[in-house]
């Protein structure tokens, strides 16, 4: 569980903007459209879709977009990710994503999104309980 509440247009707003990035995704290769909506803790929203590359490992993941994008304008504190598929059944972010996600604050509040809508809502600590982040390398360095 996270501290923080999303209001209820802070919520909506990320659905609906994870829903929009995944119309922007490119991925020819595995059709797999994925969009995500990021919350900055200045209220400021950032979108992010797959894009795949004809050299597979070149690609990245949408989750990893959107936080490249924030992070590049300044940012380094979020509230909430939104993270939309096509799928039937909910899709979680991929451990690369947890990993890359995870520098940036383990209480992110993580919404996962079927193409019906529909929600489920955890935290990036509920995906990546044991994490290794900077924590691990400031108490080495003391
Ligand atoms: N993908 C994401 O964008 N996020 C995830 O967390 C899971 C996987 C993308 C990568 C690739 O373009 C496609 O989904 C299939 O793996």
């Amino acid at each position: 569980m996270s501290n923080v509440q999303l209001t209820k247009e802070q919520e909506n707003t990320l659905i609906d903007m994870s829903l929009e990035a995944r119309n922007y995704s490119y991925s020819p290769y595995s059709k797999f459209r994925v969009g995500a909506a990021l919350l900055t803790d200045t209220n400021e929203y950032y979108k992010g879709c797959n894009i795949e590359n004809a050299s597979f490992g070149a690609g990245v993941c949408a989750e990893r977009c959107a936080f490249q994008k924030a992070i590049s304008e300044g940012h380094q504190k979020f509230i909430a990710i939104a993270c939309s598929t096509d799928a039937e059944t909910f899709t979680t972010p991929c451990g690369i994503c947890r990993q890359f996600m995870a520098e940036f604050g383990i209480d992110l509040i993580v919404i996962l999104v079927k193409h019906d809508r529909t929600t489920k809502t955890m935290t990036l600590k509920e995906l990546l309980p044991e994490y290794f982040g900077p924590k691990d390398l400031e108490a080495f360095n003391k």
